[in-house]
């Protein structure tokens, strides 16, 4: 009897370790605590046994069916904690959206410009963000003391290279690069030192244009720019230039735009002028061809340099320059 009541413990510790569900905790139960179950019919066996062996063999079976209970009552509640997390899943609830990253609007609009100008026959090029004081001042004619250089303050290494203030050095590196005829944009950064404000920011993102041929005009940095515009918007477009200074083109020019949301009558968004301001260019200065070792008796061409960050705010109605170099994900969620 004693051997039999070890086996039954055996099997049944075995018979609690599959229990999966309710439904299999319930077998186990009747099989060997039920009324009919394995435990019971021992006990009844306990009348066969001589009275001297009775009452030790009745305490045993008593300790076994303590022990049996005891693991059953544990077990129960494991099954019962499952079955109400079971119970508290609520399938009708939307799942989690999975976020997807996106595009930043400024590489959306580099590369509709990159594509565009590709198609003009211009090359899509790059240039250093850290920059010698030659590349950045001096071969785009802006001399040691000359004042433009006030309004490019910049971040200055102490190897004496700086943090480029435009993207105009790579006019000079190209040339003297590919030589002429060239036709190229350089998208990139561009850094100042300076306080920021709604439209300025120490960082920010400029396309440079060159075109270098024999015979280029004026006309042609017209042609070129509007198609570039219409490109982008969508329709027709007029543009103006105004006299502009800039000491690596002769002559120099701002470009404006007439105003695409009044048709030119006068609005808010053009201060009433109906046309906005839109990019500088000009004529490559002779001295620049030369510094990029091409012959400005051979070969002229234009210049521009679009403010990259600048179109990005007007085509998506950003007020402030600064969120486009800003983390916050609420920002950066609406394109
Ligand atoms: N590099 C100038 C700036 O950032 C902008 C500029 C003016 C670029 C005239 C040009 C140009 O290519 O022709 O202030």
């Amino acid at each position: 009897m004693d051997k039999r009541l070890q086996q039954l413990k055996k099997d049944f510790q075995e018979a609690v370790s599959k229990i999966t569900d309710a439904d299999s905790l319930e077998v186990v139960k009747n099989t060997y605590l039920g009324r009919k179950g394995q435990l019971n019919e021992l006990l009844h066996g306990l009348k066969e046994l001589s009275a001297k062996e009775r009452p030790r063999m009745g305490q045993l079976a008593n300790q076994v069916k303590q022990e049996l209970t005891e693991l059953l009552t544990t077990v129960e509640k494991q099954v019962a904690k499952v079955v109400t997390s079971l119970t508290d899943f609520d399938p009708t609830l939307p799942g989690r959206h999975e976020s997807f990253g996106h595009l930043h609007p400024l590489t959306i609009m580099q590369r509709q410009l990159e594509d565009i100008f590709r198609q003009m026959g211009f090359k899509v090029l790059d240039g250093p963000e850290v920059e010698s004081e030659y590349y950045n001042f001096t071969a785009l004619n802006i001399p040691d003391d000359h004042p433009a250089r006030d309004a490019h303050d910049t971040f200055w290494l102490k190897d004496g290279n700086l943090l480029r203030t435009h993207t105009s050095p790579v006019q000079v590196r190209a040339l003297q690069k590919y030589g002429a005829p060239f036709r190229g944009v350089v998208p990139g950064k561009c850094f100042r030192y300076e306080s920021t404000d709604a439209s300025h920011d120490h960082t920010f993102h400029q396309m440079e244009g060159l075109m270098i041929d024999k015979d280029i005009s004026v006309a042609n940095l017209i042609a070129v720019m509007k198609m570039l515009l219409q490109s982008i918007f969508q329709r027709e477009v007029q543009v103006r230039l105004r006299p502009g200074f800039f000491p690596f083109v002769e002559p120099g020019f701002e470009l404006d735009l007439r105003c695409l949301i009044c048709e030119g009558k006068g609005c808010s968004v053009c201060k009433q002028s109906g046309w906005v301001e839109l990019m500088p260019c000009g004529m490559v200065h002779p001295e620049v061809l030369r510094q990029g070792g091409v012959d400005p008796n051979i070969y002229s061409g234009f210049a521009f340099g679009l403010g990259l960050s600048r179109l990005v705010m007007m085509k998506y109605g950003i007020d402030d320059v600064r969120l486009l170099l800003s983390s916050d994900s609420r920002f950066l969620q609406q394109f």
